[in-house]
């Protein structure tokens, strides 16, 4: 099988494609033929910045994978050989509470990711994917779409008639913005790019802002929803844009805590005036993932895919990650 690698700390240049041996998977396990593999922000900081996440080299990156199942170890039941599936994020989150098992158990950080022509997985760690989606859609709902969803719906509990905050339009925030609809809520999306607000606005936001140009967007925020807030923040900023969130929200609205993006520091006080319900994510459980795809499927939601490479420019799509000019998701096609 082949697999990119990191090997060092040298960052995205030094990834590197390996030829390993073709995998068996063991009991409980499934061998995935791997058709398509999504990035996420978390997976660039893994390759430029492996050593604070404690990753073990060589390690294959990347949370997200989706392919056909090609062999089964002994004992699995709860799929067959053609199952078409995703890779869960957690290989040991079925349901409940996170743990810290599930926590060391992440694709492309404590155990190989998917940038690889296959994967041994945990039967228990894989989903079925919706029928009407391609291998590239499907392979972006692991960590993007399952975070978005666990933050805005299963915790957010978003209801049709609110108002939701959408920062920036990468992975998380374009998938927020699709489920925001599809619950009947009104989204706002703050971006530095006209155009991608653009794309926003007619995939259905119904008010756009530029937070470059307006750095105050949190006043703008507020004279949209007629001086009330939002009732729910996707927040991919974090410190660097917590304290307008705060300001952007209504009392007793709820903060999906997502991100890392924007370095700064917030003052806090809002959070006990406004009676504010922060909820940390990180990312969701197989649960979640089934009721998410229940909805894409039977919405036939279709996720954004904004470029997809080759197995073997993988390395550009990590620059083009890095770049931030995408809207949507990065797709690698293996
Ligand atoms: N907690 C979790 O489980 C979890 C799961 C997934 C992701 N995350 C985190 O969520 C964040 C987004 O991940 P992603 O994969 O969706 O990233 P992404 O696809 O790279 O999207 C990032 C987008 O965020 C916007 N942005 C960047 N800096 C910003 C700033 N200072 N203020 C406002 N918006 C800013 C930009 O949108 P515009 O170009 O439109 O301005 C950028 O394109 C990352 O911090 C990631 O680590 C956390």
């Amino acid at each position: 099988m082949k697999a990119w690698e990191i090997q060092s700390a040298d960052g995205v240049d030094a990834l590197t494609m390996a030829e390993r041996p073709d995998p068996t998977p063991g009991p409980g396990q499934v061998h995935v033929k791997v058709h398509a593999s999504a990035l996420n922000y978390r997976d660039l900081m893994t390759v430029t910045d492996p050593e604070p996440r404690g990753i073990a080299y060589p390690r294959i990156p990347n949370s997200d994978g989706a392919g056909e199942i090609i062999a089964l170890g002994d004992g699995v039941t709860n799929v067959a050989i053609g199952d078409r599936v995703a890779g869960c994020f957690f290989q040991r989150w079925s349901g409940g509470k996170i743990t810290l098992d599930a926590m060391a158990s992440a694709l492309g950080g404590g155990l190989d990711g998917m940038m690889a022509s296959d994967a041994i997985l945990s039967a228990g760690g894989v989903v079925k994917i919706p029928d009407h989606l391609s291998y590239a859609e499907a392979s972006t709902l692991p960590c993007a779409a399952l975070t978005a969803w666990n933050g805005l719906v299963t915790q957010g509990g978003v209801q049709a008639g609110e108002t939701v905050l959408i920062i920036g339009t990468g992975g998380v925030s374009i998938f927020a913005l699709q489920f925001a609809i599809l619950h009947g809520a009104t989204p706002i999306v703050i971006s530095s790019s006209d155009e991608k607000l653009a794309r926003a606005s007619a995939m259905g936001a119904a008010h756009i802002i530029n937070y470059r140009e307006t750095p105050d967007w949190d006043a703008k925020v507020l004279e949209v929803t007629d001086g009330r807030g939002v009732d729910h923040v996707v927040e991919v900023g974090g410190a660097g844009t917590l304290e307008k969130s705060l300001n952007a929200i209504a009392v007793t609205g709820r903060i999906a805590v997502i991100g890392v993006l924007a370095k700064g520091a917030a003052n806090t006080q809002m959070i006990n005036r406004k009676s504010v319900q922060l909820n940390g994510i990180y990312v969701g459980n197989n649960e979640m993932f089934n009721a998410m795809n229940r909805a894409i499927a039977s919405h036939a939601l279709k996720p954004v895919v904004d470029q997809v490479f080759d197995f073997e420019d993988a390395r550009a799509a990590y620059h083009c990650m890095r770049d931030a000019g995408h809207f949507g998701k990065i797709v690698v096609s293996v």
